[in-house]
């Protein structure tokens, strides 16, 4: 007997370019990832302009390219609403859930509304400007009993998942050092004032908008390792670039230590890339563990070990590639809230609040540290 899956009704806020990438995943047939227990629709889409949702959802409705076009087939479209308001959607009674897919300093303000409008909440990366924000939005999703996640996508990707399993395996040994990169060439100065990534009104800069991913591989690689013991790890230095041009920061570099476990070097930059081949590595006793450029979705997990014979250890190098399955990685993410969700619970046991908190700290300590724009600046919580 096959059971009907829980299914989510979505509701977007915010029409750019992340949200369009959401939204498609939630077009492609769950099954493809092997996914049966939930299923997505979506239910509202809401802009500052009424016409924008229109166009959003025509542009999406008319996928016609595989594995998009399954969705405007199976009804996850049917009866969508575009709104001229973000309100709308969180007082829409059939959206379940709203994902805020809007600039940074936008997200603690379009959270907060829509938990007091008792939504359920996904909010991308950044979570919040600072952890002041994300306390309250905390406080408020606890009060309401509704469920509240930061949309940290590549901690559901199966190769996120296998870099833990050798870790826990102990395989390579003991986790001691790790490097994180994401840097990428925007090319700033040819973009505008006004885009989000120069425009200090808008909390431009590298570290909000790229640091998440070093964050995330340097949670995974120490904060979740069985022998790690540290519940508050540290930003122990840093070091901020500025973009001269707009006062923000080009790039941030910080460590933050586990005591009695290692440490983690983020890097992020948006003026120069990185080195493609390695953009995480992750230094054990006996070897290190090598991921590829992108930080946000790499593909391939390279094995090295350091040539030193120990009983047990992976002696061999090797290299696995990896896939999102069809699609561009951000269903599984959705698929978390939604069995989350279905199952009661208030919070992602794999992206828990906690742990989002502790993230979220590092950014406040290598802002505050540097010497941007952005560097006193404050959020809106209480606002
Ligand atoms: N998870 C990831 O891989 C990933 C990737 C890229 C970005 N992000 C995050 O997603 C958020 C949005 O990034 P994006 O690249 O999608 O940005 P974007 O393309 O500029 O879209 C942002 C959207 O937010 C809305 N918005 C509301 N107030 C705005 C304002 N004052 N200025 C500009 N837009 C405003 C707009 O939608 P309406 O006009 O419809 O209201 C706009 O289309 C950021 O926080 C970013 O860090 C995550």
């Amino acid at each position: 007997m096959t059971t009907k899956p829980f299914t989510l009704r979505w509701g977007i806020i915010g029409t750019g370019g992340i949200s369009t990438r959401f939204s498609k995943d939630l077009l492609v047939d769950p099954s493809t990832r092997g996914v049966y227990d939930v299923a997505h629709k979506i239910a509202a889409v809401g802009s500052r302009s009424v016409a924008s949702a229109q166009k959003f959802l025509d542009t999406i409705a008319a996928s016609d390219i595989a594995p998009f076009n399954w969705g405007p087939a199976h009804g996850v479209l049917d009866g969508a609403k575009a709104h001229g308001s973000y309100e709308e959607v969180y007082n829409d009674p059939n959206v379940d859930a709203v994902y805020v897919g809007t600039p940074h300093v936008y997200h603690h303000a379009n959270a907060k509304a829509a938990l007091l409008a008792g939504k359920n909440v996904l909010c991308e990366k950044p979570f919040t400007l600072d952890v002041a924000e994300l306390d309250e939005l905390i406080a408020i999703a606890k009060e309401k009993n509704l469920f509240l996640m930061e949309a940290v996508w590549t901690r559901f990707h199966p190769i996120a998942f296998a870099v833990q399993d050798v870790l826990k395996s102990g395989k390579l040994g003991k986790p001691v050092r790790m490097s994180a990169d994401f840097s990428m060439n925007f090319e700033p100065d040819t973009r505008p004032d006004s885009n989000r990534m120069i425009d200090p009104k808008l909390a431009g800069g590298s570290l909000l908008d790229q640091g998440p991913y070093p964050a995330l591989w340097a949670m995974l690689a120490f904060h979740h390792h069985p022998d790690n013991k540290d519940a508050d790890p540290k930003v122990v230095a840093s070091y901020q670039r500025i973009y001269e041009r707009s006062g923000v920061d080009a790039a941030s570099h910080w460590i933050v230590e586990w005591k009695g476990l290692g440490q983690a070097h983020c890097v992020t930059d948006m003026a120069a890339s990185g080195y493609n081949d390695a953009s995480v590595v992750i230094t054990c006793r006996q070897g290190d563990l090598v991921l590829n450029f992108p930080p946000w979705k790499p593909t391939k997990l390279s094995i090295v070990p350091h040539g030193i014979y120990e009983p047990g250890t992976i002696q061999e190098r090797s290299v696995q590639e990896f896939t999102v399955h069809p699609g561009d990685g951000m269903h599984y993410e959705a698929d978390e809230v939604a069995r989350c969700i279905s199952k009661g619970l208030k919070e992602s046991p794999r992206v828990p609040l906690a742990e989002s908190r502790i993230t979220q700290g590092w950014l406040d300590a290598v802002r505050r540290a540097g010497g941007s724009v952005l560097k006193d600046t404050v959020g809106t919580a209480g606002k």
